[in-house]
């Protein structure tokens, strides 16, 4: 989609579709201005009754209160140390597969990795995890076969469970109430906001939450670390020569391939983009993707450079709603990369990779990446 991000950004950097009666915004300076200014662009859009009753869909006051309190439970302290956790199933994930010289990265590994880093995040005990585990890939996954058929059988696959991952859900909550433990849950439990608890399916929303939008997020960012590994060799030459700039390497991933390409409000009172008239009420989408190629804003934009300063992408967008989990997407893609190319050497993609990417407009990822390695 770069090239016609490009061509948009010269010609019509924001421009009205009518078949989605939605303003789509490709410039970095409109896509950060709008980003930046909750008051002017709401996040309180319609999306699913699952996404309705959560911070992402939230303004302030009523952001501002929650976001506070959730940020207890992700502070750099809580997150580093889950490394050794995170190093750890790493490398058990890759030990399953290192003998074959060849794996699916997505399934064998990005996939699997921020589910159950998620589930120790949120307490889960680790005899359910493989449940866990077995939800969460059906959550991701898509039709076998391009059929109607096909498809309705996913989406009821889905649709159970997500239920059963409510109730689960629910369970934990009623145990962690009786008896609090060293986890999010038990932390959301004991919290209070202006003297008022959380409510059940407040606690609920939010653990649904981190999974629907930590999950394949960081799923996809570590497949497109590799991806660019693949298709960069003298890219991954530099990493394996200079692994400490495994860092900055994945900040260049987040810009060069955003996981999220586009950020979603609407607009909450009259006001001019880029010389346009938009009116309350409208929907407006911000396409990080594009603004992280802006010419304007990063020198060389289609040019990967792994130790690229400043590098100020939005692919955890900006502002009050900027990504809670950013800094445990970014070790996890740290660590993941890193024991990549420690424990694996000279990755190729495999020659008969089938490179299906996931069908969202909003997503960019494949569903499965084939390599190959010594
Ligand atoms: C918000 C991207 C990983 C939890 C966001 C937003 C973006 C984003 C673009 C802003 C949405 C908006 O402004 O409307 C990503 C990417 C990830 C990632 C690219 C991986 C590479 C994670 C992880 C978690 C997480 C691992 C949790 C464990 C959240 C939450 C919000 C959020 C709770 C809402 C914050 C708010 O509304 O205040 N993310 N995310 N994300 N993300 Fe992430």
């Amino acid at each position: 989609p770069f090239p016609v991000y490009n061509l948009l950004r010269r010609l019509t950097p924001v421009r009205f579709d009518e078949s989605r009666s939605t303003w789509d915004v490709f410039r970095y300076e409109d896509v950060h201005r709008i980003l930046k200014d909750p008051a002017a662009f709401s996040s309180v859009r319609m999306l699913s009754d699952k996404e309705r009753e959560t911070i992402l869909t939230m303004d302030p006051p009523r952001h501002s209160q929650m976001r506070a309190l959730v940020n207890k439970a992700f502070t750099p302290k809580i997150i580093s140390e889950l490394e050794p956790h995170i190093r750890s199933i790493t490398n058990d994930l890759l030990n399953a597969v290192l003998d074959k010289g060849a794996m699916d990265m997505v399934h064998d590994l990005a996939v699997p990795l921020p589910v159950i880093v998620i589930a120790e995040l949120l307490g889960v005990p680790s005899k359910d995890r493989d449940l866990f585990k077995e939800w969460s890939d059906i959550l991701v996954k898509g039709p076998e076969e391009n059929t109607d058929e096909a498809f309705y059988q996913v989406m009821a696959e889905k649709g159970q469970a997500t239920e059963q991952l409510n109730a689960y859900f629910a369970q934990i909550v009623e145990q962690r109430r009786l008896e609090p433990q060293e986890d999010l849950i038990s932390l959301l439990l004991s919290a209070e906001i202006e003297g008022q608890k959380l409510t059940d399916k407040e606690i609920l929303g939010f653990s649904i939450l981190l999974l629907a939008a930590g999950n394949e997020t960081t799923t996809n960012l570590i497949t497109n670390a590799v991806r660019i590994l693949t298709e960069k060799t003298d890219v991954q030459q530099q990493l394996r020569h200079n692994p400490e700039l495994v860092a900055s390497f994945i900040e260049e991933v987040l810009r060069f391939y955003p996981p999220i390409q586009a950020i979603g409000r609407v607009a909450a009172a009259d006001i001019e983009i880029g010389g346009k008239s938009i009116k309350k009420g409208d929907q407006v989408v911000s396409w990080v993707a594009s603004a992280n190629r802006d010419e304007t804003k990063f020198a060389d934009p289609e040019t990967f450079i792994i130790d690229r300063k400043p590098n100020a992408h939005l692919s955890f967008g900006f502002g009050i709603h900027f990504c809670l989990g950013a800094p445990l997407a970014r070790l996890e893609g740290q660590i993941a990369l890193r024991t990549i190319i420690e424990r694996m050497g000279d990755i190729r993609l495999a020659a008969d990779a089938d490179l299906t990417p996931i069908q969202s407009p909003f997503v960019y990822g494949v569903k499965h990446y084939p390599v190959v390695f010594q």
